[in-house]
């Protein structure tokens, strides 16, 4: 899917509605790589992370759960990512306001990233810096996706 269509959705089916989700949080990990990669952060010493709360349920996220939602998540969905979490820690649950906090302590450098990370994300309450997707790692995505990006808010693709 190219970043205009991302941007300017014309399907609202449901599993293109998760395409452009799961790209949308591709394109934020690109984005944060660019930003990170730009002179300013350097001769400013900002440091740029992007960062992945877990599976927090119970936020808003998913808009107004319907009665049907309500029954099936705790009697179903948890059980299974309990289940999925025990193979894939990155799919254990983590409580909304852990995520919070540690969203919190990365943003006021309680927490640090080690050197050349910028992918910090939230695994059983504990924050982890592991290898973003393949995609999430293409020097092209990104030049791609900034160059795109520039062009449809009217920027200069070099800053
Ligand atoms: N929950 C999960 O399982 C999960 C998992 C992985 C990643 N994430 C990501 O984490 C982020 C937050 O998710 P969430 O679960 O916390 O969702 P949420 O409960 O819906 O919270 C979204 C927040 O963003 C604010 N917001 C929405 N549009 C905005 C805008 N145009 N300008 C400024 N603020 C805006 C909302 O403000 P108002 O309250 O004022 O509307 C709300 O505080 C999302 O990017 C989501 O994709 C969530």
């Amino acid at each position: 899917m190219n970043p205009k269509e991302l941007a300017h959705p014309t399907n609202t089916s449901f599993s293109e509605g998760m395409r452009a989700y799961s790209s949308s949080k591709l394109c934020n990990l690109l984005t944060a790589r660019s930003f990170s990669a730009l002179d300013l952060a350097e001769k400013k010493d900002i440091k740029v992370i992007a960062y992945n709360p877990g599976l927090p349920p119970g936020t808003s996220l998913m808009g107004k759960p319907s009665p049907i939602t309500k029954v099936i998540m705790p009697l179903f969905v948890y059980p299974l990512l309990s289940l999925i979490s025990i193979f894939r820690p990155a799919f254990s649950r983590n409580i909304p306001s852990r995520a919070g906090e540690a969203l919190a302590e990365l943003a006021l450098g309680k927490v640090t990233s080690p050197t050349g990370r910028i992918y910090a994300s939230l695994v059983k309450g504990k924050i982890t810096f592991p290898d973003p997707s393949q995609l999430a790692q293409s020097n092209d995505a990104k030049d791609l996706l900034w160059r795109e990006s520039a062009k449809m808010v009217g920027l200069p693709d070099k800053m």
